[in-house]
This record gives structure tokens, sequence and C-alpha cells, in this order.
């Protein structure tokens, strides 16, 4: 039992002005640290623009508006010597080193997501992903970070979005491990916002529990308020950093920093230095990747399901896809941006649904209810719909198995089973560059496994350069080059 006072009232009538005071029902058996944190939560909620929310998101008809000028965006091509767009790459790997020594630059990954697909009981990126280590995601992109800092002489900070659902695992776990060889200063963790997670046909909150209303993370697009309001972006201007280099948790092969691809956003004439993102080219027309278009001249991500199929299946004269510009998550970001971003009300990102189960209780009788169908609507944010808010953004293309081996189920596709392959597959076209011979099986897959630090080499050329490499991998052979 609790001490029924009048932040319960003042609770009671914004929720009553919402209709939403179901959320109360079983208040007066609660426990008064549960009441608390009801309260808290309730305090918590944008009262003021739910009810709109949920007219649009939930209860209104959710349709794309097909624009009707759209062409593929142009992107800066992998061979800088391609006839489609030649370009100077030294130059803009040149203007990219400047930043990194400098120290202008910072790295970004979005770690909030709850991985449920995955099925994976903690934060995803403490998930073992490494070929042959089974290092986990963290590790990884730690020690990414730790060779480019010592490549470039330039302390390069790493800001880690996490969720209230996975802050505090995703702390205790970097300090068991001792930051992973990083200096703790330069780790700054700071957790995105929660949405109240509706019921599907009435857009009511579900209670995930008696006196909890269940809540998920708001997108990834949450990063942009998240970034300003925990003082990010002020720690960010402290330190010197311009330049955020954006990556999500699931993608081990993500490059920390690139420079050339951090050389042509903040230098490219036809960048703004606000949002660029890096594509890589759709392995089928129909691939489910959100593909990036040129809408009335102004790049923005058109998901999959958005794109009509007289579009997407569009060839060009030598057969390659028209709209092929898939959108791997990995971008650069002004902090100047993320600035104006989120503390001018018109450019508030749009949320988006996604129709999920949720278990929940019923808030009168306690009672648990588990769906048998998606029964929730969940609003999130997409940080790509920032892309046509920038002055000029600009796309650049980069190989599929370089870059991306994403994690994103249990099984299959984009699983840790592909992402190890991946993995091996590029680390076996570094070392063959380098003179390595490599045993492949009949289907032209490496016939091993290798995992190569990035401590031990962070590209290709750097790998060339090492003078400990092996002369050959043997057929079934498990190799790990690391220099930990
Ligand atoms: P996904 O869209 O793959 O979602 O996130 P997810 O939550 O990780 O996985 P599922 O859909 O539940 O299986 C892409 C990236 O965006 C981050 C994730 O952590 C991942 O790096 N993300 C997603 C956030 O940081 N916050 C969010 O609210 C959602």
């Amino acid at each position: 039992m609790n001490t029924l006072g009048p932040s319960l009232d003042t609770a009671r009538q914004r929720l009553e002005g919402i209709g939403q005071d179901h959320v109360l029902a079983g208040a007066a058996s609660l426990s008064q640290a549960q009441l608390d944190a009801l309260l808290a939560q309730i305090d918590a909620l944008d009262t003021d623009h739910l009810p709109g929310w949920i007219e649009k998101y939930v209860k209104g008809e959710q349709s794309f508006e097909t624009p009707t000028n759209i062409q593929p965006a142009p992107c800066y091509p992998a061979d800088p010597d391609s006839p489609k767009r030649p370009w100077d790459k030294a130059k803009a790997r040149g203007a990219g080193e400047a930043l990194l020594r400098a120290g202008k630059v910072a790295c970004f990954t979005v770690a909030g997501g709850q991985g449920s697909r995955l099925g994976y009981d903690g934060p995803k990126g403490c998930y073992p992903v490494g070929s042959v280590s089974d290092k986990p995601l963290f590790q990884i992109f730690a020690e990414g970070i730790l060779a480019t800092s010592k490549r470039y002489g330039a302390p390069l900070p790493w800001y880690i979005m996490t969720s209230p659902l996975n802050h505090d695992a995703t702390v205790a776990f970097f300090e068991q491990h001792n930051f992973f060889g990083l200096p703790a200063d330069d780790i700054v963790f700071f957790s995105q916002g929660s949405m109240p997670s509706l019921d599907k046909s009435t857009g009511r909150m579900l209670m995930s529990a008696p006196g909890v209303i269940a809540t998920n993370p708001d997108g990834h697009g949450g990063a942009i308020r998240a970034l300003w309001e925990s003082g990010s972006v002020d720690d960010m201007k402290r330190r010197g950093a311009e330049h955020l280099s954006y990556f999500q948790v699931d993608n081990p092969l993500a490059g920390v920093a690139d420079p050339v691809f951090l050389g042509l956003h903040a230098g490219a004439e036809d960048s703004s230095g606000e949002f660029s993102s890096k594509m890589v080219a759709k392995a089928e027309p129909g691939e489910k990747v959100g593909v990036f278009c040129s809408v009335n001249g102004r790049v923005e991500v058109i998901e999959y399901s958005d794109l009509p199929d007289e579009l997407s299946s569009q060839l060009e004269g030598d057969g390659s896809i028209r709209f092929n510009a898939g959108n791997i998550a990995i971008h650069a970001l002004g902090v100047p941006f993320i600035e104006k971003l989120a503390t001018d009300p018109a450019f508030e990102l749009p949320f988006h649904r996604a129709i999920k189960k949720v278990t929940h209780v019923n808030p009168e009788t306690g009672e648990t209810i588990e769906p048998g169908e998606p029964n929730a609507v969940k609003l999130e944010r997409f940080i790509f719909d920032a892309i046509p808010l920038a002055g000029r953004s600009i796309v650049y293309e980069t190989k599929r198995v370089e870059e991306f081996a994403p994690v994103k189920n249990a099984q299959g596709t984009d699983s840790v089973v592909s992402s190890k392959a991946i993995q091996t597959e590029r680390a076996a076209g570094w070392l063959e560059r380098a003179g390595v011979s490599i045993p492949r099986k009949a289907d032209g897959s490496p016939d091993c496994v290798i995992e190569i630090s990035p401590l031990y080499a962070l590209d290709a050329e750097q790998l060339a350069a090492r003078s400990d490499l092996p002369k050959s991998v043997a057929p079934g052979e498990r190799l790990l080059l690391d220099d930990a």
C-alpha cells in the first residue's frame, strides 16, 4: 500500500485528459516504490503530443505517397576510376586523415535496439561474433578504435547509445572488460528515450507489469535528441570533435572511421558535411534494404516496402539494377547538424510504426496476456529521415564483403553464421591481395576460417605491409591474426 498524494492526483488528471487513466487502475495496491516509479514514468510522457501521435500512427491509415520525381541518388562509385563518375580518392583520404590526426572525429554506435530477432539475453554488443575468436561486437569495434587512434596519433572518442533497457548491462560489460584497452574517459555511454508501447486497436498504453507502463526504445532516430539531451553534443564540442562516424552495433565489418568516407563527407563539393552515407549495390532487385534515391534533387532513403515494383525492378542498359544503392546504415554526421536538428522543432523526425507482439498485463485484474498475434504498435524514429534535412548529402559506394556482415537473426540470412562467413571472405581477400595462398572450395568460398583483428590490420594495405604474414593457409585451418 502507498500514500496517495497530490502527485497521483496530478498524474490522474493528465492521464484522464488523454483517455489513458487505465494505467492507474491498480495504483492503490502498489508499494510506495512501485508507485513512485510509475509516477516518474507518467511524468516523462509527452502527453501534449501523444494523442496526436496515436491518431496518426496507430488509428490512422498508414500510406506512403510515392513522390513523382524519384531518381537513383548520385553515388561516388567504389572504383574512383569508374567512367560513371571518376573522383579523387587520394584527395578524399588526405582530407579524412587530416581530420583524424587533428582529433576532429568521434565514433558513434547505436546500441539501444532490443535485438528481438536475435533472441539473445543481453545487449547485442556483447554477442560473440568474431569468426575464430568469438570476440563480442563491442570488442571488435573497440579494437578498431584503438588501432585507428594509434594510427593517427589522436584520441578517437566513442559515443555509445544504449536504451533504458540495456544501459546498465552495457556499461557493466565494458567495466568487466576494462574498456577493452581504451581510455575509459574516451567512451561516453548515454541512453536514448523510450515510447510507450500501444495497443494496436485502441491506442491504449500497455502495462508490462502491474504499475509499469510497457515501453520500447524510440528508434535509432532517437539518437538526435538523445545526443543533445545527454550533453554528448556539448562533450563533442569540448573535445573538438566536428564529425561523427556512425555505425550500428550489429555489423562487425563496419569500419569505425574510414578516412576516405570522412574526407568525402567533410570536403566534397557536393556535400554540406552534414549527413553522408555509405551504400552497397543491392544483391537483387527485391532485396529488403532501404534504397538511396533522389527526390526532387534531395537524397533520401525509401524503404524497400515503399519503393514501387516498377521502380525497384528497373534495369540499366548494362543489366545492372537502376535503384541499386542499398542502405547499410554507415553514416557520417556533422556535429553542428545534430545540434540544429535537436534544437529546432521544425526538424523533428517523424515516427514509424512497427507492429509487434508485446506480453502485457490487464491493469484492472493483473492477469498476464500472452498475445497469439502481434498486438502492439511500437513508435520509432529512423536516423535516415534526417538525410533530406541536410543541405547536400552524398552517398559513397562500398563493397558488401568489405563492410557489411550484420547479425540480425538467430539463423539463416544475416545470422552469426553468415556474418562469420563474410568476415572470413573479407580476410581471405585481404590475404590473397598480400600474396598469401588461400584454400578454396569448389564453390569458390574459403576452405578455412580466418579472423583479422583490427589491431593486426585495419585494412588490406596495412595487412600487406606486415612482415609476419603466413605464406599460405592450410585447408580447414582456423587462423586468427591478432596483435592483442
Ligand atoms: P534494428 O533495426 O536491427 O533493431 O537496429 P534491433 O532492435 O537491434 O533488432 P530487432 O529488430 O529487435 O531484432 C539497427 C541498429 O539500430 C540500433 C540497434 O541497436 C542496431 O544497432 N537501434 C535500434 C537503437 O539504437 N535504438 C532503437 O530504438 C532501435
